[in-house]
């Protein structure tokens, strides 16, 4: 029989799944020498001190499997930070899994309590993992559209994708790709209607630290009657500036903790043991730490912001998380793919096409995203750059 790999060894799961556009633009960026502001890592060090930590936990010979839900270490850290930050009470032993990163924590998640043929909302414009996750559950994505200039949902639009098939809303504030911060009113309107349609909220809160002007992040367990009924997941990547770490965590009741562990356990047993030591070290950090993060991030959106204003892009200014959505339409190009495949090769700034944070044909391609997760020097190397533009 001849050899088919293309058709017989491709998964009816995986079908779907095309190449990630911000991966592929990371590539264009480089073949072209162009500065990238498409793939959210930075692009400057991570704190010295909890690289330290790293070493000496290595040096300490912490080079074994840890626990399989995690360090014991790192989940006592955890729950003292959410206490400080939050006044969430969390028992390390019963509430807390250590993953590798938030992503593998979403889908751990996820796994975990969707089955196939139930469904999982996710609002539009979306981090692009979400989908993808819903599909290796076999669940189908509901998806509910954030109306810009403030990327604000309809109540009535969001009670409408509820239905008695919902298992899950996944909700993910601050918000990448908008910079959305959802408000508490906000917040309190999901939950109602998870308390209502006995669904549960799953949130990735990677970017909790990163707000602007006095936006405040509030997380949707806290709120009443959302204890039992949330997972929240968060990582060390983007508050310290590890994205290369992989750690992360996924917080719940003991009862969807239980099934977010075994799920876990056979995905990939554990998180590198010896940077679970380091993040330890990194989540007992001062409130300085966090207050001086967000100073830094200021500063990169002043950088970057004005410039592409001045370049003909319309900002959608974000209240947190470090993108900025921009609206193209003044450029006059056919689309946003078009569009930022100029920018690339032309311009030699790296960006990602806004279609690629929608669902269906079409939709989002007057924006365009950048992030700022960048040093100030690229940043305003970006800007001269952009200046080609006019
Ligand atoms: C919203 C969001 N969630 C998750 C991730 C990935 O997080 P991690 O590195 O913790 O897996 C990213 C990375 O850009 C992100 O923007």
């Amino acid at each position: 029989m001849p050899f088919e790999p293309r058709a017989r060894f491709r998964s009816r799961r995986t079908a779907r799944f095309t190449e990630s556009v911000i991966r592929e633009m990371t590539r264009l960026a480089l073949e072209h020498g162009a500065v990238n502001l498409a793939q959210g890592f930075p692009d400057f060090s991570a704190p010295d001190l909890i690289k330290e930590a790293a070493r000496t936990a290595i040096a300490a010979d912490f080079n074994q499997y840890a626990i399989t839900w995690g360090a014991p270490s790192l989940r006592r850290a955890i729950a003292a930070k959410y206490l400080r930050w939050y006044g969430l009470e969390l028992d390390p032993e019963r509430e807390i899994t250590v993953c590798c990163g938030s992503t593998e924590s979403m889908i751990s998640s996820l796994l975990a309590v969707v089955n196939p043929g139930e469904e999982v909302i996710v609002f539009e414009p979306f981090y692009e993992n979400y989908g993808p996750d819903a599909e290796l559950c076999g669940a189908a994505t509901r998806h509910v559209p954030l109306h810009p200039p403030e990327w604000s949902f309809d109540p009535d639009e969001l009670r409408r994708a509820f239905s008695p098939r919902t298992k899950a809303v996944i909700l993910n504030t601050p918000n990448n790709p908008t910079g959305k911060v959802f408000s508490r009113q906000e917040l309190e309107v999901i939950a109602g209607l998870c308390q209502e349609f006995d669904a549960l909220a799953i949130t990735d809160e990677i970017y909790e630290h990163i707000l602007y002007d006095g936006a405040e992040h509030v997380p949707i367990i806290t709120l009443p009657g959302m204890r039992e009924r949330s997972i929240l997941v968060n990582s060390l990547s983007k508050t310290y500036s590890v994205t290369g770490w992989r750690v992360g965590w996924a917080l719940a009741s003991p009862d969807l903790t239980d099934g977010v562990r075994k799920v876990h356990d056979f995905l990939t047993v554990g998180a590198a043991a010896p940077l679970q030591e380091a993040g330890a070290v990194a989540l007992a950090l001062p409130e300085e730490y966090y207050r001086q993060l967000a100073r830094d991030y200021v500063e990169r959106r002043q950088l970057l912001l004005p410039a592409l204003e001045e370049a003909g892009f319309r900002c959608f200014w974000p209240r947190g998380a470090y993108y900025v959505m921009t609206d193209i339409s003044g450029f006059g190009f056919p689309d946003d793919v078009a569009f930022v495949r100029h920018l690339v090769e032309k311009i030699g700034v790296a960006a990602v096409p806004g279609s690629s944070f929608f669902a269906g044909p079409g939709k989002g391609s007057r924006f365009v995203r950048f992030c700022f997760c960048k040093k100030c020097e690229t940043l305003e190397e970006s800007g001269a750059r952009l200046k080609r533009l006019s």
